[in-house]
């Protein structure tokens, strides 16, 4: 077998889920409501009026999730905690059937002999401290902190492996600015630069937390969602122009992360709606982390434009991307978004917290050509297969560009596909599945695709296939 791609031994390949997505038992075992649980609730918020009560049932159904990774030969899984179903209430007493199921969750995954990297955090707030304020209010810093140290504490003689909170632009953005996830509040930017803020200190408390209770082995770092800008030409000029861009507009996460200070820039930006902030919280959100995962899914291609500055160009209709609409294959996202976090703030690891494609897969899809000129197999079933050529592609080429940033000396060591399982898509239901397995939704019946034969292999020979 030869692969011109091949990956560095040990490279971490794994796959992500989080616990609202695919959980589904929102009310059993003393679970409380998250905000997504109340948000999806109400008319007009998620596609079809969908929402995560049942999703892929994983809650029940985890051990045959974990045996399916394991035979796929996946040896890494990110998932999340389900605030709510360890602290019901958001503060104070601890539900113990939430602990039973990860430590239940935790010890299947070893069991497999698959690494578990455990999120704080993927968006499912308890609703009780939404209606306290939620990230707006500075009360969230107790609260997560209490959940933190019961969480590390528990969980941290297996779990090394810890990842803060999930894209804080993207649900403080949707979720308090936009209106278009949960919990769906529309709100000045004062308050959402605070509740941003809010959030960024609940990174520095996870961090600190680990480093205080996870044991010396432990590794703790946030995933981001830089938007990601690539030179349409690659020449210096353009580089440049991109680089400018790609700093602008992810400097109010990054730049406190590694610099402890919001930029100038960034605080002019917000004049009077800037947060507040104190110099200890400073420091909490700026303590050194062990590795950044970055979310990497698409990319804004940006030129020099006539006057000399940089223009970031609009693409057509006709541009490919996925049927999640807003997801434009940019491949080389992978290798400019990793170059310029390096070359800006120089990490000392970066991994690849999720990559993935949105699609309306389903068995049976109707194919084109292959069925137009009868290269069809006639004695076989494609009814019962999902030939998701297009994820393979689209993945494929992602991990071509990964690929390029580690030759070229980029530190990153691991890759998380999203997801390993068709599941809630937040607010676009279960439309748009990103799984490598489909989930029949009625039956609850996995099915791995295509893609999750082409990934095994890829795993099991380290290289782009
Ligand atoms: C989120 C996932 C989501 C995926 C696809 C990411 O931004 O972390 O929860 O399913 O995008 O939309």
């Amino acid at each position: 077998m030869t692969s011109n791609y091949s990956f560095p031994p040990g490279f971490v390949w794994g796959t992500a889920t989080a616990a609202a997505q695919i959980e589904g038992a929102t009310t059993e075992d003393n679970k409380s409501p998250s905000i997504w649980d109340t948000f999806a609730a109400k008319p007009g918020t998620t596609k079809d009026g969908l929402n995560p009560e049942v999703a892929c049932d994983h809650y029940h159904l985890y051990k045959d999730d974990v045996a399916l990774m394991a035979k796929l030969g996946i040896r890494h899984y990110r998932f999340s905690l389900a605030w709510t179903r360890l602290i019901p209430d958001g503060t104070g007493e601890i539900n113990q059937a939430g602990f039973d199921y990860y430590n239940n969750l935790i010890d299947e995954l070893i069991a497999n002999d698959i690494t578990p990297w455990c999120t704080f955090y993927h968006w499912d707030l308890p609703q009780v401290l939404e209606d306290k304020g939620g990230w707006r209010e500075r009360s969230i810093l107790d609260a997560f902190s209490s959940y933190a140290k019961i969480v590390v504490s528990t969980f941290g003689d297996r779990v090394k492996n810890w990842f803060t909170l999930n894209e804080i632009p993207g649900f403080i953005g949707h979720g308090y600015k936009l209106g278009l996830h949960a919990p769906g509040a529309k709100e000045s930017s004062q308050v959402v630069n605070q509740a941003f803020h809010h959030a960024m200190v609940c990174h520095g408390i996870a961090v600190k937390t680990v480093r205080d209770l996870g044991g010396p082995d432990a590794r703790v770092g946030l995933v981001h969602n830089p938007e990601i800008i690539v030179p349409f030409i690659e020449t210096p000029e353009h580089i440049e122009a991109a680089k400018a861009v790609f700093a602008q507009i992810n400097e109010h996460t990054l730049a406190p992360i590694y610099s402890g200070k919001y930029p100038d820039s960034y605080l002019e930006r917000c004049g009077a709606d800037a947060p507040r902030f104190t110099e200890e919280e400073m420091e909490l959100i700026s303590q050194p982390m062990d590795f950044l995962g970055l979310n990497v899914y698409r990319g804004h291609f940006v030129r020099v434009g006539a006057d000399n500055k940089p223009e970031v160009l609009p693409l057509p209709k006709a541009f490919p991307r996925a049927e999640a609409d807003w997801l434009n294959h940019v491949p080389q996202a992978m290798y400019w978004g990793l170059r310029f976090c390096h070359e800006l703030y120089n990490p000392n690891e970066m991994l690849i917290a999720e990559n993935g494609v949105g699609y309306h897969d389903a068995p049976g899809m109707p194919t084109t050509q292959e069925v137009i000129h009868g290269w069809t197999h006639p004695e076989r079933d494609y009814d019962s297969e999902i030939l998701d050529t297009h994820r393979c592609q689209y993945l494929r080429t992602y991990l071509q560009s990964v690929h390029r940033a580690i030759e070229e000396g980029i530190p990153l060591t691991g890759y998380f596909l999203w997801s390993l399982i068709d599941n809630f898509e937040w607010a676009d239901g279960y439309t748009s599945r990103f799984g490598i397995v489909h989930t029949d939704f009625k039956t609850q019946r996995r099915t791995p695709k295509l893609s999750a034969s082409w990934y095994s292999e890829v795993i099991r020979h380290n290289a782009v296939l």
